[in-house]
C-alpha cells in the first residue's frame, strides 16, 4: 500500500487522550497516512520516507471536523425571518412550518442538489465528518424521502419525524396524539432503514417528555439510537431525560439548571452547544465555562438549517464559542473535532492518532487559535479525507 507523509506542520493537533495536553498538539510535526488511515504521527526530524510528500510549511493540521447536528435537507428561505429577529422580533420555532410546506414541494433531485451545494460548502470548512436530520416533511413521504436524500451523502442521518405536529390538511392545527401514532408507526416503518439515529425535539410547543419517551422507545425497537433537542428555548425535562435514557447527546443545552449538568456529568451524554443558533436567533449562548468546569462533555456542532442559524461553518461556531461562551480555543477545536464525534458514539474520525480515519485539515496558519483569533477569514487551506484530498 503507498504512503503518503505530511511534513513541516507547524502544530499537529491530534486529540491524543493520553497527552498531557488538551489537544495533543505536536510541533514541528509529521503525519503518515497509508491505506485511508493515520500509520505515524510524530515529529518532523523523526520521520520516515514515504511514496509521496506533503509539505505544509508550518501550516497546522487538524482533523476533520465532525459536525453532529444539522437540518439540511430542505428547501425554501427564510431570510425575511433572520432580518425581522434582527429588527427585534423573537425566534418562533413555528417558522418550522414554512419550511415543511417548501420541502414537501420541492422534487428529489432539487433536494439532493441543495443537500450537495451545502455539503460542499461543509467540506470547504473543514468539516469531514456530518450528521444530517430529517425534519421538514413530517409526512411518510417526505421524512422517508428527506432520509433518502441524506443517506447518499453520510452515514449519520435521524429521523426526526417529532420535529413539530405539522398542520391538518385544512391548516388547522393537527392533532399531537394522532402525530405521535403516526411517526411511531407508518412514518418509523419508511423512515428506518434510511437512518442510524432517531430525535426528537422536546420542548414546549413541540413535544412533551412522555412523548419523546414514546418516540424514542420505538426508535430503538426498530434499532434506532436516540438522540434528543432539549433545552433550547427555556428549561425542561428533556436534558435529564436524556442523561436517564443515556443517549449517545443531547443538543442545545441552553437553560440548564444545576440538577441538568450533574446528570450530563453523571451519565457521561454529550451536550452538544449550537453557538451559530443564538447568533441568530439573538438568545442567550449557553455556558460552555459552567459545564467543562463540571466535567460535562462538550460538542459544538452548527446546527445548519434554514431557521434558527442558517450557517455551515464550524470555523465560525468555533469562533462564536470561544468569544460568547468561555471556551479557550484549545476546548471549542476539541470540542468540534473529537466532541462531535463522541456525541456521534464514533472513535474512528476526531483524532489523528494511530489508526484514526485520514480526515484532516489544512490550516492556513500556525495554530489552532487563528480560527477563533481571525474569525471570519478562509483559513481551511485543504481537506483530506480517509486520506483523500478534497
Ligand atoms: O435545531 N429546534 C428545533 N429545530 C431547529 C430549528 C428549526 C427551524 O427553525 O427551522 C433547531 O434549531
Ligand atoms: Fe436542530
Amino acid at each position: 500500500m503507498s504512503t503518503t507523509l505530511f511534513t513541516h506542520i507547524g502544530e499537529l493537533v491530534t486529540n491524543d487522550p493520553t497527552a498531557d495536553d488538551l489537544l495533543g498538539a505536536i510541533p514541528d510535526a509529521a503525519l503518515v497516512v497509508e491505506g485511508g488511515r493515520v500509520a505515524w504521527v510524530g515529529r518532523a526530524v523523526d520521520a520516515a520516507a514515504a511514496d509521496e510528500v506533503v509539505d505544509l510549511g508550518g501550516r497546522a493540521v487538524l482533523p476533520g471536523f465532525v459536525d453532529s447536528h444539522s437540518h439540511l435537507v430542505f428547501a425554501g428561505d427564510r431570510a425575511p425571518e433572520f432580518a425581522a429577529r434582527m429588527a427585534g422580533e423573537a425566534y418562533a420555532a413555528g417558522g418550522i412550518r414554512t419550511t415543511v410546506a417548501a420541502t414537501r414541494a420541492a422534487s428529489d433531485e432539487q433536494l439532493t442538489s441543495h443537500v450537495a451545494r451545502l455539503v460542499a460548502e461543509m467540506r470547504r470548512q473543514g468539516t469531514t465528518t456530518v450528521e444530517i436530520k430529517s425534519g421538514y416533511g413530517l409526512s411518510t413521504r417526505d421524512e422517508a424521502r428527506s432520509l433518502a436524500v441524506a443517506r447518499q451523502f453520510t452515514e449519520e442521518t435521524t429521523f426526526l419525524g417529532a420535529h413539530v405536529v405539522p398542520a391538518g390538511p385544512d391548516g388547522a392545527p393537527g392533532d399531537p396524539a394522532a402525530y405521535v401514532d403516526l411517526v411511531t408507526g407508518p412514518m418509523l416503518e419508511a423512515a428506518a432503514p434510511y437512518a442510524r439515529w432517531i430525535d426528537v425535539f422536546c420542548e414546549r410547543g413541540a413535544f412533551d417528555e412522555d412523548q419523546a419517551r414514546t418516540v424514542l422507545a420505538a426508535g430503538a425497537a426498530h434499532g434506532l439510537r436516540g438522540r434528543l433537542h432539549a433545552n433550547q428555548l427555556g428549561p425542561g425535562p428533556g436534558v435529564r431525560l436524556a442523561c436517564e435514557l443515556g443517549l449517545a447527546a443531547v443538543d442545545h443545552c441552553t437553560y440548564l439548571d444545576d440538577a441538568d449538568v450533574d446528570a450530563l456529568r453523571d451519565a457521561g451524554t454529550v451536550a452538544t452547544l449550537l453557538p451559530g443558533v443564538e447568533f441568530s436567533t439573538k438568545q442567550p449562548y449557553p455556558d460552555a465555562r459552567r459545564l467543562l468546569d463540571a466535567g460535562v462533555r462538550v460538542a459544538i456542532a452548527s446546527d445548519c438549517n434554514p431557521g434558527s442559524c442558517f450557517t455551515s461553518s464550524l470555523p465560525f461556531c468555533i469562533a462564536l464559542a470561544v468569544r460568547e461562551m468561555g471556551m479557550t480555543p484549545a476546548e471549542a477545536v476539541h470540542a468540534a473535532t473529537v466532541g462531535g464525534a463522541r456525541a456521534l458514539d464514533r472513535d474512528d474520525v476526531g483524532a489523528l492518532v494511530v489508526g484514526s480515519r485520514a480526515d484532516l485539515l489544512v490550516l492556513d496558519a500556525p495554530s489552532h487559535v487563528h480560527l477563533a483569533y481571525r474569525p471570519g477569514v478562509p483559513l481551511v487551506a485543504g481537506v483530506w479525507v480517509g486520506g483523500r484530498p478534497l
